[in-house]
């Protein structure tokens, strides 16, 4: 069975000491539902604070973004070693932010997502369409494009591994969720992809997010559908009352 994963995504928020509090307090929810994976993914200049507060807690730590070459003249990127020296497990990549506000395109997140495998660190690896797109009846295509070049070189053993992360990019940050059909249809067709790339039982093992305006009052409802394995959550992340909202219902709507 696929454990699921909720993770927060903290983006350009919190202080030093937000980071901590919040991290201590994410930890202790982690704890209390062992059954769900929970992790946080703080900016790059807290990670080694927010590190040290989940010291044995089962709260995993990753990153928002990378750069694909270890170390060099790339002012201004972080590099995946730097990431696992920190302390880090994963490192999310292709978030709609760095596709559409930093302009990152498919083959720059693929050469990412090997470079993470080569760095030790596991990939989240987020795919999902603009509201023009779905009204154009591309969102099945634009969500081929990212999954295939997202995938492209990796080998079986790496691609198990990897977590996708659905996320519309209409319902980021917007209050406007899809519906949990409309998010079940995404991701059984992304696991229909994963099957055709590799096979039935690879697709069957991979992690399948759903992200985008995720609150405790519609967490439930997205994962009890069938393909929807967990949540990447922004804004609902950053107050402990509704991440642990968001987690317990999680927990219950997967019968755990
Ligand atoms: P949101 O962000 O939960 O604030 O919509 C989700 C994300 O960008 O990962």
């Amino acid at each position: 069975m696929r454990k699921p994963f909720i993770c927060g995504n903290w983006k350009m928020n919190t202080d030093r000491a937000g980071a901590v509090a919040l991290a201590k307090a994410t930890a202790k929810v982690a704890a209390e539902v062992p059954a769900v994976e929970v992790g946080a993914c703080p900016p790059a200049c807290y990670i080694e604070a927010v590190v040290a507060a989940a010291r044995g807690t089962p709260l995993v730590v990753g990153g928002q973004n990378m750069y694909f070459e270890a170390k060099g003249a790339f002012t201004g990127e972080i590099a995946g070693p730097m990431l696992k020296d920190l302390g880090c497990r994963y490192v999310i990549l292709g978030h709609s932010e760095r596709r559409h506000v930093f302009g990152e395109p498919d083959d720059l997140i693929s050469k990412k997502v090997r470079a993470a495998f080569a760095f030790g660190l596991t990939p989240i690896l987020c795919v999902g369409e603009l509201i023009g797109e779905r009204r154009a009846g591309k969102t099945n295509e634009v969500v081929q494009r990212h999954v295939t070049s997202g995938f492209a070189g990796l080998a079986k053993e790496q691609a198990r591994e990897v977590v996708i992360a659905y996320e519309p990019v209409w319902a980021i940050g917007t209050g406007e969720t899809a519906t949990p059909d409309q998010a079940q249809d995404v991701h059984a067709f992304i696991r229909g992809l994963l099957a055709g790339l590799y096979d039935a039982g690879l697709a069957q093992a991979v992690r399948i997010q759903y992200g985008g305006s995720v609150k405790a009052d519609n967490a439930g409802d997205l994962m009890a559908q069938g393909d929807i394995d967990g949540a990447l959550v922004g804004g609902a992340s950053l107050t402990i009352d509704s991440f642990a909202g968001i987690i317990t219902e999680g927990a219950k709507a997967k019968g755990l």
